[in-house]
């Protein structure tokens, strides 16, 4: 039997296959996982795929029911239902993969230059001798201005290690600077790391870099802590405004978490938290404020003025983060009370401001920012979502993991779904959650005013129905979506399409006059974009205006940062 290869991109993985397999068997085999709702049947259009080059098999019947003649022209099939014939060149887009290997292709996508604001210099000094008794410090600063031209001031803790620092590491080190300031002094085999902090309301998200190579080492995400306190900002704020000392644990709970998370992401690589030697951190203005254990008081009341709107750099041995001596952590500027640093790092990190169609910017959380750039003139909100997307308050809902419902589907009567690892499921992540109201939606389980009819596999359970989604065993319960999940995802979503119809009222346009759909951050890469329409979260417009765009806040740490925010400030 003849064989072909196959080449699979962005992977650059490549496999030789007997003739007539399938595109999807091919990927599968390679390890790639692709979304298979429906174990390869060809009822649930998720296994898309985009030939680069190379003829494969005739488009069939049921790829016309799932793809439409513009996108199959643009060489999208679906795996499960493409054969091979020849050579061939496949992309897979990210949507297509299963959650776990998305987020592995996303860590490669951002990959940019690096050009970091702190510097780190190589010196290897002359020990002192009684010909040559120098200070240490002068010693250090004369180094510096012989071979690289820099002229420095001292942090004062780190004159205070300087004469023991160059001792114990025989006269070779390395020097970090920020802004011409001596902010650290690493052994010189030390690879001077970023950590950058996106601080959601309900998630905190963190990525170490490599600021020599612009690497992203590591992530991690977590459950901001503050939760405890309140899901939403608003009661959050209210108990900072009521207690001194609980606004003081509001801040001390992320500070602790933070520095959790960084000694276990320091420990997995073998490094120390001193070798962090950059910070840059984001969230919206009331987790920003709370972060700095700034007031919040003028936050809650109109007009909603923030105790400080520019950006700013504080020492991150102040704010209690363990770190190298001097690092500076630098927050972007927020724009308003409700807009925050984080909106400004999604409209940096797309390029939003330097767009000349109209293009609508979401960046879906607890809190969604929307922003509408008209031709270069940036409009922005922020909208109460709440936490449903997240998993919160949602009976079975969870957190993006192991057994999380990330797919569903009703094809024939038959309920299908996928979990994130192919395992058991046991719970719902957002993405699944809009799939599940979508789909119960389509099937005339829920009405356009989100009522639930009893019909197969809805059932009442002390008083509220609900659909069972998986049953569950002795062990396990089952999996249900029930009537009030189905309203706090019409709160959720009608408050992310009010958001977006206000910024369009503003300019007098309507949904069709977008150009471009950016969705922004790891949610939105999540996300079945036609699920979104279906439920009205999100415009009904060609598949092709919708981008993803990941954007985590590592980017930030890697380019020069004060040119980039200011130019922000300016526009605004
Ligand atoms: S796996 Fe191909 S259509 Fe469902």
């Amino acid at each position: 039997m003849k064989k072909y290869q196959v080449l699979f991109e962005p992977m650059g993985l490549t496999g030789e296959f007997p003739e007539n397999t399938s595109i999807l068997d091919c990927a599968h085999k390679l390890g790639i996982n692709l979304v298979t709702v429906c174990s390869g049947r060809g009822t649930c259009g998720k296994c898309l795929i985009k030939l680069i080059k190379g003829p494969v098999s005739e488009v069939n019947e049921t790829e016309k029911t799932h793809i439409n003649p513009e996108e199959l022209a643009q060489g999208f099939r679906l795996a499960c239902k493409t054969n091979l014939i020849a050579n061939c060149q496949i992309e897979i887009p990210a949507i297509s993969l299963s959650t776990l290997q998305r987020a592995q292709i996303e860590g490669q996508e951002i990959t940019i230059v690096s050009e970091p604001k702190v510097k780190t210099y190589q010196l290897h000094l002359t020990p002192p001798s009684f010909s040559a008794h120098q200070a240490d410090l002068e010693r250090l600063q004369t180094a510096l201005s012989r071979h690289y031209q820099t002229e420095i001031t001292t942090d004062f803790e780190i004159l205070k290690q300087i004469s023991s620092t160059l001792r114990e590491n025989h006269w070779s080190i390395q020097a970090v600077i920020n802004n011409s300031e001596l902010i650290g002094l690493l052994s010189p085999a030390v690879r001077p790391l970023g950590l950058a902090v996106d601080l959601g309301t309900t998630k905190i998200a963190l990525y170490l870099v490599d600021l020599i190579s612009g690497q992203t080492l590591q992530s991690q995400g977590l459950i901001n802590p503050q939760t405890t306190y309140g899901a939403d900002i608003v009661s959050r704020m209210t108990t900072a405004i009521h207690s001194q000392e609980d606004a003081q644990k509001l801040r001390e709970v992320v500070i602790d978490a933070l520095n959790t998370s960084m000694t276990e992401m320091c420990r997995s690589l073998q490094v120390e938290p001193d070798s962090i030697v950059d910070f840059v951190v984001v969230g919206n203005t009331a987790m920003h404020h709370l972060f700095l254990g700034l007031p919040v008081k003028q936050l809650c009341k109109a007009p909603f003025t923030p105790a400080v709107d520019s950006s700013l750099d504080v020492k991150a041995r102040e704010l209690g983060l363990n770190s190298a001596t001097g690092a500076y952590v630098h927050l972007l500027p927020n724009i308003a009370g409700y807009v925050g640093a984080d909106h400004v790092a999604m409209i940096l990190s797309t390029g939003l401001h330097r767009k000349q169609d109209i293009t609508l910017a979401l960046d879906i959380g607890t809190n969604t920012e929307i922003c509408l750039s008209h031709r270069g003139s940036l409009s922005s909100l922020s909208c109460a979502s709440g936490p449903a997307f997240e998993g919160a308050h949602i009976k079975h809902g969870m957190r993006v993991t192991q057994g999380a419902i990330e797919h569903f589907l009703i094809a024939d009567n038959r309920i299908e779904y996928q979990t994130i690892g192919n395992g058991t499921a046991v719970g719902i992540c957002g993405s699944g959650i809009i799939d599940i109201v979508a789909q119960l939606y389509l099937h005339g389980v829920i009405d356009r005013h989100g009522r639930m009819h009893r019909q197969a596999y809805v059932r009442e359970k002390e008083g509220v129905l609900e659909f069972v989604i998986a049953s569950g065993n002795g062990d396990r319960p089952d999996i249900t979506f029930t009537q009030k999940d189905v309203r706090e995802i019409q709160l959720a979503k009608g408050a992310i399409r009010a958001g977006i119809e206000v910024l369009l009222k503003t300019y007098n346009l309507t949904v069709k006059d977008v150009d471009e759909v950016i969705i922004a951050g790891a949610f939105g890469t999540y996300i079945d974009v036609s699920s979104a329409i279906s439920i009205g979260m999100l415009p009904a417009l060609p598949w092709s205006v919708f981008v993803r765009s990941v954007m985590p806040p590592a980017w930030a740490l890697k380019w020069h940062l004060f040119l980039l925010d200011s130019a922000v400030l300016l526009r605004r």
